[in-house]
């Protein structure tokens, strides 16, 4: 289940309660424009599944995301806690960054925690297998992983480049919170 906590900037980054309810989520995030929805992730990975044989289990959703939203390209983030290159891959997303692409995120398995960010707030969005979160191009948020990172996520691309990030250079990211379940 999605959990989701909200930071007010304009009270000294105070977190309100972390909720699981589907209705505040889904108003929180009416001001970012983020598409939020819940699918079936109910497929078995075999532990050693790479990219091809999870694009090959979730083909007919693939199908229809990219139906829906014209999407090019398409590519597997998976994660185990004991992958030699965790702390890299957290720290790859840890800072707050923005895209000249939506940034799509279909959650297949395992969890993992986006922080977006507007003027007023930051919210973190705990998203668990089953979720589906796009994210509009532009958006400043960031992305953490945690230090035993266990998830798997299909990414939907506009562009033929794929994952292209632009950092802000801002450092709101050291100030809240990171996720470390
Ligand atoms: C990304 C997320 C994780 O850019 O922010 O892929
Ligand atoms: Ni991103």
């Amino acid at each position: 289940m999605t959990t989701m906590t909200v930071y007010d900037l304009t009270k000294g980054k105070a977190p309100q309660d972390a909720t699981r309810d589907e209705r505040e989520i889904r108003k929180a995030l009416i001001p970012f424009d983020v598409r939020f929805e819940r699918w079936e992730a109910t497929k078995q990975l075999a532990s050693g599944a790479g990219q091809d044989a999870v694009l090959e289990a979730y083909a007919k959703d693939i199908d229809r995301l990219k139906k829906i939203g014209g999407y090019q390209s398409v590519d597997v983030v998976r994660i185990h806690p004991e992958h030699p290159d965790r702390e890299a891959m957290r720290g790859k997303f840890l800072s707050e960054h923005t895209h000249a692409d939506d940034e799509v995120r279909f959650f297949v398995e395992g969890a993992g925690a986006f922080y977006l960010r507007n003027n007023e707030h930051v919210l973190k969005v705990v998203c668990e297998a089953g979720d589906l979160l796009s994210v509009p191009a532009h958006t400043r948020h960031w992305f953490d992983m945690g230090p035993k990172p266990l998830f798997a996520a299909i990414r939907l691309f506009t562009t033929p480049d794929g994952w292209v990030a632009s950092f802000t250079g801002d450092k709101i990211a050291d100030t809240i919170p990171k996720h470390e379940p």
